[in-house]
């Protein structure tokens, strides 16, 4: 009941109203003709949540938002088009943190399906430098934390998640090639890293899937990267509206 109460609140109260705050805040940045740190202008289309999925109801699981996690609305937007997997199908997360997302993504998905979820840990050597103020949320003790709280109590939920390690430029994705109906892109946030886990999310996908990257408009690498693939390729990447979220989905 609770998890319907909280994706309630994000996404119809909280989407809507961040929504019109991060619009706010933009406006007021053009004007004073002032780059925010945290805040680009952005220039892909916008589209709503209504047209990402079928589902009009979210559930959500662990409301508390630690640092690094995605909003609640956009945990609510993404497990209602985990909901729409299809069953037996893989969904692949980059970036773990904590692991608040991976544990919605196996608590909304048909249970079947399989999450797989990579990490990179403080000892692990990077292909390109990260982007500056972004090492704390590498140099934590434990990858997936909060999946500990449920390894009990919902045990079948929690068998669903494969915790991976690597840098996503160095990882070998092939086994997962085709293989995906949802991806989620929210590891690094440096330019070189949103394009090649950008290429590494196109080879997963399967036809008919989704990906999704996190803080578009946020992290100035993640904008500039997104923008630049689709001014060159043209596929039809759309920011969620009252989200840092974009969509694509793979035609079916
Ligand atoms: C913003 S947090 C992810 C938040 C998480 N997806 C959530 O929704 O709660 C970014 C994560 O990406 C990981 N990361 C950073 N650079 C990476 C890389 N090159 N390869 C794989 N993971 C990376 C960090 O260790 C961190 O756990």
């Amino acid at each position: 009941m609770k998890e319907l109460l909280y994706g309630y609140y994000g996404t119809r109260i909280y989407l809507p109203l961040s929504g019109l705050s991060r619009r706010w805040r933009r406006f007021t940045i053009r004007i004073r003709k002032k780059e925010g740190k945290f805040l680009q202008q952005v220039k892909l289309p916008e589209i709503s949540w209504k047209r990402c999925t079928t589902r009009r109801t979210a559930k959500i699981w662990e409301y508390e938002q630690a640092n690094g996690n995605i909003r609640i609305s956009e945990l609510g937007v993404i497990n209602m088009i985990a909901a729409a997997c299809e069953d037996e199908t893989n969904i692949f997360e980059i970036g773990t943190s904590d692991g608040r997302t991976s544990l919605n993504l196996a608590f909304s998905s048909p249970l079947n399906c399989s999450i797989y979820t990579l990490d990179l840990t403080p000892e692990i050597d990077t292909k390109f430098p990260l982007a500056s103020g972004e090492r704390h949320m590498v140099e934590k003790e434990t990858s997936g934390l909060r999946f500990e709280k449920y390894r009990k109590s919902d045990s079948a939920f929690i068998a669903k998640i494969n915790q991976l390690f690597g840098d996503s430029a160095l990882f070998d994705f092939s086994p997962f090639y085709n293989s995906c109906s949802l991806v989620f892109v929210d590891g690094s946030h440096a330019y070189e890293y949103a394009l090649s886990d950008t290429y590494a999310a196109m080879k997963m996908v399967k036809k008919g899937g989704v990906i999704i990257w996190h803080d578009y408009g946020i992290w100035e690498g993640v904008t500039r990267a997104l923008e630049e693939i689709e001014k060159k390729e043209k596929i039809g990447l759309r920011n969620i509206s009252g989200t840092s979220l974009v969509y694509w989905k793979s035609e079916g």
